[in-house]
């Protein structure tokens, strides 16, 4: 599916987000993993958090929707998952893919295939199969690297594992498959996004996070024979909120309110950069290095302005990971240049986003250079338009729309379709503050 977004919008007016999709994810994992059935508030509703749900359903947790829009889920308990007869289909969810292996790892003496679908099975597996193996349990994977790959659940043994790529995913993998040892400890170099330590936390689990003297964070959990969650709340979510702040700062006499984002300082990278670059974004958001066990949110009250280019440093890169290619769109729209290093890991997201990135934006007329590693934008004042190809990425999707109402001719998306994996009700929120 096609989409033109065109410039000359006035938006004004106050929506609130999509639910966050990383926290809905964990809910309805952790929740599967609990004893007591599980109450989830504002679940996202979009493609990837549907393919949780169906994979928790196919290892024997119930899930039930009730009619105040809440989710309910009955959970297999710690160690009785049932391994389905069809492999789990992830869909597209990188993020379910790399986390519910570390929950079916210690089901002892059980299987479990994973497979999603194309552009999933490009994206690397061996990440969470080697901290895995070390603990005990084994993972065979397509040419050791890519789905479909199999778990076969064992006793676990508690390990040290330091990251060698910053990602929450795998920190996220390796602490619950640490719940079923004496003691498993997380080193990040850099800090990255703590919803899964908070989760666990509030479901009873002990769970240490602390600061390390030569930088980033150390994760420990251990012995955590029952997880008692009762209700989440799930925030809005930053990722999604992003496209809308972009929107609000590029597109001349905007002011949107948007409501109950997510504020952990792990995910708010994207507003301090943006906050360098001059934008006018205001809320209350957590101070960096908080670890309080609840998700915080606020409202963000974003104003259109003019901004200056900024360079991202590498330890910031974590903490804005999926909103870096918005990052390169302000850039076009920012006086001077605009850097993004260190972000070798936009190559292995749901396209390779340092080249979709860079090629789609400069079709759309920016003056933009990819390196292997990131990015350099330099502002010329705005976007041409044109047409921008989504590769099946929900992110390029959005990102291209946000290019259309920003730019002088407006853009086409090709295959719009993808933003139903994050944000199926995009186009309706730009329809309600254009209204507005
Ligand atoms: C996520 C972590 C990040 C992010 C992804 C969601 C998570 O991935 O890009 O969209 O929910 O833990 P990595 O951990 O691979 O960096």
């Amino acid at each position: 599916m096609n989409a033109r977004f065109e410039p000359g919008l006035r938006l004004r007016g106050r929506v609130a987000p999509p639910a966050d999709k990383s926290i809905s994810h964990r809910a309805a994992i952790v929740g599967a993993m609990a004893s007591e059935p599980v109450r989830i508030s504002n679940y996202l509703d979009a493609a990837d958090t549907r393919s949780t749900l169906g994979a928790v359903e196919q290892l024997g947790a119930i899930v039930e929707s009730r009619p105040d829009g809440d989710v309910l889920i009955r959970g297999c308990g710690m160690r009785n998952a049932q391994p389905p007869g069809a492999p789990i289909d992830v869909g597209n969810a990188g993020t379910l893919m790399r986390l519910l292996p570390g929950w079916l790892a210690f089901q002892q003496g059980m299987s479990f295939t994973l497979d999603g679908d194309a552009s999933i099975r490009g994206r690397p597996v061996d990440r969470i199969a080697r901290p895995l193996a070390q603990m005990g349990a084994a993972v065979q994977a397509r040419e050791d690297r890519f789905p479909p790959f199999t778990v076969h659940g064992a006793g676990l043994r508690g390990i040290t594992y330091q990251l060698p790529v910053a990602s929450a995913q795998v920190k996220s993998c390796v602490l619950l498959a640490g719940l079923a040892t004496d003691a498993t400890t997380v080193i990040e170099p850099i800090a990255t996004r703590d919803h899964t330590e908070r989760m666990l936390a509030g479901g009873g689990a002990r769970v240490i996070r602390e600061p390390r003297a030569g930088g980033g964070y150390a994760s420990t959990v251990g012995n955590a024979d029952e997880l008692e969650l009762e209700h989440v709340h799930v925030p809005g979510d930053m990722s999604s909120a992003a496209f809308l702040i972009a929107a609000g700062v590029l597109v001349p006499g905007a002011r949107l309110v948007l409501d109950g984002v997510g504020v952990n300082w792990t995910r708010t990278g994207f507003l301090r950069i943006l906050e360098r670059m001059g934008a006018i974004v205001v809320g209350e958001l957590e101070e960096p290095g908080t670890f309080s066990g609840v998700e915080p949110a606020c409202d963000l009250d974003v104003s259109y302005g003019p901004i200056v280019a900024t360079t991202v440093q590498a330890e910031e890169v974590p903490l804005a990971i999926d909103e870096l290619p918005l990052v390169a769109l302000m850039g076009c729209f920012a006086e001077g240049e605009t850097l993004v290093r260190g972000a070798a890991e936009l190559r292995v997201k749901e396209s390779d986003r340092i080249a979709t990135v860079v090629d789609g934006l400069r079709g759309l007329g920016a003056d933009i250079e990819a390196f292997e590693d990131g990015f350099a934008v330099r502002g010329t004042g705005g976007l041409r338009g044109g047409r921008i190809d989504a590769h099946g990425d929900h992110r390029l999707a959005l990102l291209g729309a946000v290019a259309g109402l920003a730019s002088r001719d407006g853009v086409e998306v090709i295959g719009m379709e993808a933003a139903e994996v994050s944000y199926p009700t995009f186009a309706a929120d730009i329809a309600t503050l254009a209204a507005g």
